[in-house]
């Protein structure tokens, strides 16, 4: 249905969402013409001469089967949709990082090697890539509609979209949550190039020092390997292999550490608490900008085992 009617189709989830959406509108015609819906509201509209006599008020199984049928078909629907979102979800763990920060009136983007870009993301056709946004002050939403994918960017928070690319060119990129006044120019565009030239492309403007050399930087000159080295003397988790792995609490709560934990750990320290140490980590909140915290998160993610 995409492409004759409307637009390219060309992420991995935009074939998926476009036979929902089909499913979802013939179902619903479907609903509209069994039940006689449009023929009966002409019929036996007010002031119709049509003949009323003797109508059947009561029919139990007839009540039973408009009534369930519906409400089984429907169900499937929730059900097919649920499994659809829940796969935007299910990232390769080999995709492709980008951090993304939003801000009025553009978007910032920076790759692992460092090469940054403005309102324009390049990404290898057929790979996955999982894009970690925040935003430096409103609430944006990263929408590309021939993705078929859209996600809110906050500030004080990441929020994450993955996708993969299955066709070449350049699709537009919007800001899908109005920002203030120019919003409407909030524009960018997603290049997808063949994997080939997108390395080249990515190597071309490789940042010296890379996005995780300059986390590395960071995590020193805020002081961080002071007390988080396994040798430091204060008695700090070891952040090495952090990403991915169950932190137990001091409350007793578990959680797997990701980006918004480490995010959390930097800012508001006293949140969460690991079992077995003490609150006595400064906050950094103020004194640190989203693109440091990015980059020491690169860093972090460089040192998985
Ligand atoms: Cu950013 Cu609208």
């Amino acid at each position: 249905m995409s492409g004759a009617l409307m637009l390219p189709a060309a992420s991995s989830a935009a074939g998926r969402f476009d036979l929902l959406l089909l499913a979802l509108l013939v179902l619903c015609g479907l609903m509209a013409l069994a039940l006689l819906v449009l023929v009966f509201s002409i019929r036996y509209r007010a002031g119709s001469p049509a003949d009323r006599s003797g109508a059947n008020r009561q029919h139990r199984a007839l009540e039973y089967t408009w009534t369930l049928v519906p409400l089984a078909l429907f169900m499937c629907i929730y059900a097919w949709a649920a499994y659809d979102y829940a796969q935007l979800f299910r990232v390769a763990p080999e995709a492709m990082p980008v951090f993304v920060v939003a801000k009025q009136w553009m978007w910032k983007l920076e790759h692992q090697n460092g090469r940054r870009e403005i309102a324009q993301l390049h990404v290898p056709l057929g790979k996955p890539v999982r894009l970690v946004m925040t935003s430096q002050d409103v609430i944006h939403s990263f929408f590309v509609p021939a993705f078929r994918i859209k996600q809110d960017v906050l500030p004080g928070r990441y929020t994450m979209l993955s996708f993969t690319p299955t066709q070449a060119g350049r699709f537009h990129l919007f800001c899908a949550e109005y920002c203030g006044t120019e919003h409407s120019l909030m524009r960018g565009e997603i290049i997808v190039l063949p994997p080939a030239q997108f390395a080249e492309w990515l190597a071309q403007g490789a940042a010296t020092p890379g996005i995780a050399a300059r986390g590395f930087e960071l995590y020193r000159r805020y002081g961080c390997s002071g007390c988080h080295e396994p040798g430091s003397s204060v008695h700090a988790p070891d952040l090495h292999g952090l990403l991915g792995r169950t932190v137990h609490l001091q409350d007793g709560r578990t959680l797997i550490a990701d980006e918004n934990y480490v995010r959390d750990s930097i800012l508001l320290p006293d949140k969460d608490i690991v079992a077995g140490f003490k609150p006595i980590m400064p906050s950094f909140a103020g004194q640190i900008s989203e693109e440091d915290i990015m980059a020491i998160i690169a860093y972090l993610r460089e040192q998985q085992p």
